[in-house]
């Protein structure tokens, strides 16, 4: 089992004095499986898992041990099989499908491996996009969308679409769309795996500027260590566990050097 309570207790960056009763986040008991009979899959097993507001958390793993499927649990995209999940204090289980959609809009800023832009519309539009769901007028939405794109360092690219931007360029405008809704929670499920290096540690810092500047709580996973190394607090999976949860100050010494 895991012990999310002697990870909280260290107290060793920037979370002191915060107790499990200050989650953000908090797993109990959240266990997923897919399919039944032969096919059934047990993705996650049952995991406690406390994550304050404001923290800096990695999800590392080999590919299957159910990072995925831990992020879409703690990003309301799925549903546990068994065991709870609350968001800032409200579990997720009694919430209908409509609940469950403004919660993510409102609270949540989703980043993929993929990007997942529509490749038709502008920088701009794709940003602007969310923002209908948010019932802001098209001036506003256009406004809005260009001063995150700035944000992300896109100030003049909000006219290209995303195949005349790079691998690197079309992760900020999915960035910047996440912004959008001022979410408290960045999702970044392997936002690097399809950039090289030097790009990847580009996007890395642009994300852990939004965690340091504005408190977002920033949770990534990756499959690099080196990037997983930088977080405050970093968890490792295995076969749908969590095999380790760390907070520690050689970490901290990585992450002042981007
Ligand atoms: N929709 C699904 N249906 C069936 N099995 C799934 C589904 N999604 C994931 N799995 C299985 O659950 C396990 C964990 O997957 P996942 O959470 O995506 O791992 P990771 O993100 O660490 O690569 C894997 O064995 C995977 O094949
Ligand atoms: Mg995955």
């Amino acid at each position: 089992m895991t012990d999310p309570g002697g990870a909280e207790g260290e107290g060793t960056s920037g979370s002191e004095g915060r107790g499990p009763e200050d989650a953000f986040i908090r797993l109990r008991g959240a266990a997923r499986t897919y399919g039944e009979g032969r096919a059934r899959v047990q993705a996650l097993l049952p995991v406690d898992l406390d994550i304050a507001a404001g923290d800096y958390v990695s999800i590392a793993g080999p590919s299957g041990s159910g990072k995925t499927t831990m992020m879409n649990l703690i990003g309301c995209l799925d549903r546990p099989s068994a065991g709870s999940v609350e968001i800032d204090g409200r579990d997720v289980a009694g919430m209908s499908e409509e609940e469950l959609a403004r919660l993510r809009r409102e609270t949540i800023g989703f980043v993929f491996q993929q990007f997942n832009l529509l490749p038709r519309s502008s920088a701009r539009d794709n940003v602007a996009m969310p923002l209908v769901y948010h019932g802001v007028g098209r001036s506003e939405r256009e406004r809005r969308a260009d001063d995150l794109l700035q944000r992300v360092g896109l100030g003049d690219r909000t006219t290209h679409r995303p195949n005349e931007l790079s691998g690197g360029q079309q992760q900020r405008v999915a960035i910047a769309r996440a912004l959008v809704g001022a979410p408290r929670l960045i999702l970044a499920d392997e936002p690097t795996g399809a950039l090289d290096t030097k790009t990847s540690g580009e996007i890395i810092a642009l994300l852990e500027s939004l965690n340091r500047e504005e408190g977002v709580t920033l949770v990534v996973v990756t499959h690099e260590p080196a990037l997983a190394a930088r977080a405050a607090r970093r968890i490792a999976m295995l076969d749908g566990r969590i095999q380790s949860d760390e907070r520690g100050a050689a970490a901290q010494a990585d992450r002042a050097e981007p």
